[in-house]
């Protein structure tokens, strides 16, 4: 968060939010994101390689739901996903060693990857 702003700093054209993904409505009213994002523009959302740090129980669906609900028409949505498709069949059944519990939202915080049709279903 420090590095990305230090990087930012001088530019009115990009800006840093720091907030969690599992709240979208915080996300949304960020008044430095309002002041930043005209939303009366067709807006371009990435949601890249995060939605595997959601789990299920938290709804990535909705999560994807309130934040696509936000944007003008024309707008564009992507997102990425970690996947086990490509895996060796049995692969996901493998035992793994035991990991730590990192800090909600921390990169090494547990990735739950899915199906690419499971990703494909979000409405
Ligand atoms: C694999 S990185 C991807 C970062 C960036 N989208 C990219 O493509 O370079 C995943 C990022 O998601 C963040 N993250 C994980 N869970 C989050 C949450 N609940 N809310 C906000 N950020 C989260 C992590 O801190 C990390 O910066």
């Amino acid at each position: 968060m420090v590095h990305a702003s230090a990087l930012l700093t001088g530019t009115d054209s990009t800006g840093v939010v720091l907030a969690d993904l599992r709240d979208p409505e915080v996300v949304l009213a960020q008044p430095k994101l309002r002041d930043l994002i005209d939303f009366t523009q067709p807006v371009a959302l990435l949601l890249v390689a995060i939605l595997h740090f959601i789990t299920d129980a938290e709804g990535p669906a909705a999560i994807v739901a309130t934040l696509r609900d936000a944007l003008p028409g024309g707008s564009y949505l992507a997102l990425s996903h970690g996947t086990q498709d490509f895996h060796p069949p049995g692969d996901a059944d493998r035992p793994r060693p035991p990991t730590r519990t990192p800090p909600p939202g921390s990169c090494s915080a547990p990735v739950r990857t899915c199906a690419r049709s499971s990703t494909a279903s979000t409405s």
